[in-house]
């Protein structure tokens, strides 16, 4: 079977978490992806958190699948060339540079675009343009300013970075989405063209919810919030929030049996409309039912403490699981707070390829989160990230052609290798 982007070439150009996510993806929708990394470096986070010595680390390796690496000197005048042909011949360019890192090296979008003017160039960068265009950003500087820190966690408590990497994979998901659609663009105008997405853009997309309650604000307090059944007046910003529910329909995180001692034994909760003469009948309340006080939404915004409390009695008789089972048979809506561990042991989600198992030749057997996003027609096959440069010759002589003696040229160039180390003097 065909993949969806098969024939399709990328160059790469991506490091450590946000970039890599997004060639990540292409290549497992069939794209070529030849990571460019420099020579005996490679990126950064071969070598970050390793617990294999001497093996890529699951960071780097977990971020990497199905992707080709050359080792390139891009600062080396024949790097530069070999650089120039990687242009010539890839559909798209994709970095995460720091800000300027690309046009320093010589490549700005107008050189680029006249080597080829067919080629599609994708950055990340931490900001888009204004007064801190020119920082560098990480994950959390993301989270932090997008809007999720300060509207994550309890009210009294400090503002929380969460554990999805919405700023790193986030916007990784967000800049593969440009590229495949400025490649449909493409199809009917002949033209590459530049495609941005900035860290900060990508969380605050995510948390555009929020940005939506800052506005009700204004219109009075946010009857959903349990700050508002617990009588707490509301400031100026959208207020951290807790566990409770997003959306209209209440919901919080309740412990079940084992709690004292599991960290993981909750549920989430969610007393949805629709289902709420259900709830009351589970959990041993049909009073509720008809209780003016409970009976409808907007009665029992203010008693949610007391509701969920309620429900919590309910729960804590039962493990995560059996409450799971019990509430997925009257549709009420709910899921068990999973360990990375229970995930990593899940069988259903082996059997759909969103977990899979990986041989690697210096570490071994490990797991990883395969391709979240299932397409019917392009299957997609898992295979270990590459070592550090090792299809360099084979695509200096396949994709770019050249031939024994120019491949000698350009590795006694320095182009290829680390530089020899200078004798102390
Ligand atoms: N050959 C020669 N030099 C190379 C090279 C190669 N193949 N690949 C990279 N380099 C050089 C660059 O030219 C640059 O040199 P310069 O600063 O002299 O111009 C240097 O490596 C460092 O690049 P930079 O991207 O700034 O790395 P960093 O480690 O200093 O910063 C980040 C890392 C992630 C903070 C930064 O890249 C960044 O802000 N990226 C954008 C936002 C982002 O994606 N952040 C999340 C990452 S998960």
């Amino acid at each position: 079977m065909t993949k969806a982007l098969e024939g399709v070439k990328i160059l790469d150009f991506t490091h450590v978490q946000s970039g890599p996510t997004c060639t990540q993806l292409l290549a497992w929708f069939g794209a070529d992806v030849i990571k460019v990394e420099r020579p005996g470096v490679g990126d950064i986070t071969r070598g970050q958190l390793q617990d294999v010595p001497k093996a890529d680390s699951l960071y780097f390796t977990m971020l990497n699948h199905n992707k080709r690496s050359i080792t390139l000197d891009t600062k080396n005048p024949k790097g530069k060339e070999v650089l120039t042909r990687l242009i010539e011949t890839c559909d798209i360019l994709v970095e995460n540079f720091g800000p300027g890192v690309l046009d320093r090296m010589g490549f700005t979008w107008e050189k680029i675009h006249a080597i080829n003017p067919r080629m599609i160039v994708a950055s990340i960068k931490g900001f888009g343009p204004g007064p801190y265009e020119d920082c560098k950003v990480y994950e959390n500087v993301a989270q932090c300013t997008g809007g999720a820190a300060s509207t994550t966690g309890f009210r009294d408590g400090l503002p929380l970075v969460t554990g999805a990497q919405i700023g790193d994979s986030g916007t990784g998901l967000h800049l593969a989405l440009g590229i495949v659609t400025a490649l449909y663009q493409r199809n009917a105008t002949g033209k590459g063209q530049r495609v941005t997405a900035a860290m900060q853009d990508g969380v605050l997309n995510l948390c555009r919810v929020k940005l939506r309650d800052q506005q009700r604000l204004a219109h009075g307090p946010l009857t959903e919030y349990s700050q508002y059944g617990e009588g707490i007046p509301f400031g100026d910003a959208t207020p951290r929030a807790g566990n409770d529910s997003g959306g209209g329909q209440p919901g919080r995180i309740l412990k079940c049996k084992g709690w004292e001692t599991d960290p993981n034994a909750y549920i989430y909760f969610i007393t949805q409309a629709p289902v709420w003469e259900k709830i009351c009948d589970v959990i041993g309340a049909p009073e509720w039912k008809t209780d003016p006080d409970f009976a409808k939404p907007a009665a029992r915004l203010p008693r949610l403490n007391q509701i969920f409390g309620r429900i919590e009695d309910w729960t804590m008789t039962k493990t995560k699981f059996e409450a799971m089972n019990i509430l997925n048979e009257f549709d009420i809506p709910c899921g068990p707070i999973l360990s990375m561990k229970e995930i990593a042991e899940d069988e259903s989600l082996r059997a759909t390829g969103t977990i899979v198992e990986v041989d690697h030749p210096t570490r071994g057997k490990y797991i990883s989160v395969g391709n979240p996003i299932k397409l019917s027609d392009s299957p997609t096959d898992v295979t270990r990230s590459p070592l550090l440069g090792e299809h360099t010759e084979e695509i200096l002589r396949k994709v770019l052609g050249y031939n024994d003696n120019e491949v000698a040229d350009i590795r006694h160039a320095g182009a290829l290798d680390p530089a020899p180390k200078r004798a102390a003097p």
